[in-house]
């Protein structure tokens, strides 16, 4: 089954610099990720859209709620049709397991993951929110929340894949951002790894965004990473 690994970042403001970008794609060599921004701009008819062209659509709106509520939005979401759709594990075992069976019960089941420590905090971020653990050892400690919820996998940094990739078998997805081909211009990104060495750390797909949006010819681009991780 053809499973490419690269996840688009589609960083836009609205549907049509997004479909400008996508019209250039191939939706065998890479997946889209809509997050919070386009998704609240462009709609689900837009995500719809995606899936009509054969992409697989990673739904990254982070749902964070009580459980019900989280549930229901898993729901509306699966029935999009997408490849894969995020919750936070902050919100606890019940909302995950919540949200897990109302992805099981859809008809497509898209691949459902959590997000650990946005990489936005830090040891005092996390100190003000009242956490006084070890960031690391938080993040291992809702990895591990998420395995036992049932989900797919979570999102981390490809410098944490190693110890995640230690702690779960190969089936549980970690998916990376913050990755730039070697001689690639690091943006804001100030810790990233090299699409070879994000997956020899045991990275399951990368979210790669400006390295291909904002190349002149990005399919190029996503053809020369493609080839780097093959
Ligand atoms: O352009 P770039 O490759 O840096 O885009 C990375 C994408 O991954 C963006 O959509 C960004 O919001 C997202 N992301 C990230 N770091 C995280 C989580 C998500 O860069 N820790």
């Amino acid at each position: 089954m053809n499973d490419p690994k690269i996840i688009v970042a589609l960083d836009y403001a609205d549907a049509n610099s997004a479909r400008d970008l996508v019209e250039k794609l191939d939706p065998t060599l890479c997946r889209l990720k809509v997050g919070k921004e386009l998704f609240t701009s462009a709609g689900p008819q837009f995500v719809e859209s995606l899936v009509r062209s054969n992409f697989g659509v990673f739904l990254d709106l982070k749902f964070h709620d009580i459980p019900n509520t989280v549930a229901k939005a898993c729901t509306a979401a699966s029935n999009l049709g997408i490849w894969m759709l995020n919750v936070h594990a902050s919100g606890g075992v019940e909302m995950m397991q919540a949200a897990k069976q109302a992805v099981d019960s859809s008809k497509e089941k898209p691949l459902l993951i959590a997000v650990t420590v946005l990489t936005s905090m830090n040891q005092q971020t996390l100190h003000q929110i009242g956490i006084q653990t070890d960031l690391t050892k938080h993040v291992l400690n809702l990895a591990t929340l998420t395995h036992q919820a049932g989900l797919d996998g979570v999102v981390c940094s490809a410098l944490e894949a190693p110890l995640l990739r230690n702690q779960f078998d190969k089936n549980f997805c970690l998916v990376t951002p913050g990755i730039r081909p070697a001689n690639a211009n690091q943006d804001d990104q100030s810790r990233v790894v090299t699409p070879t060495d994000a997956l020899r750390n045991g990275s399951s797909y990368l979210v790669i965004g400006r390295p291909i949006t904002q190349a002149t010819d990005p399919l190029k681009a996503l053809e020369a990473i493609h080839i780097e991780c093959s």
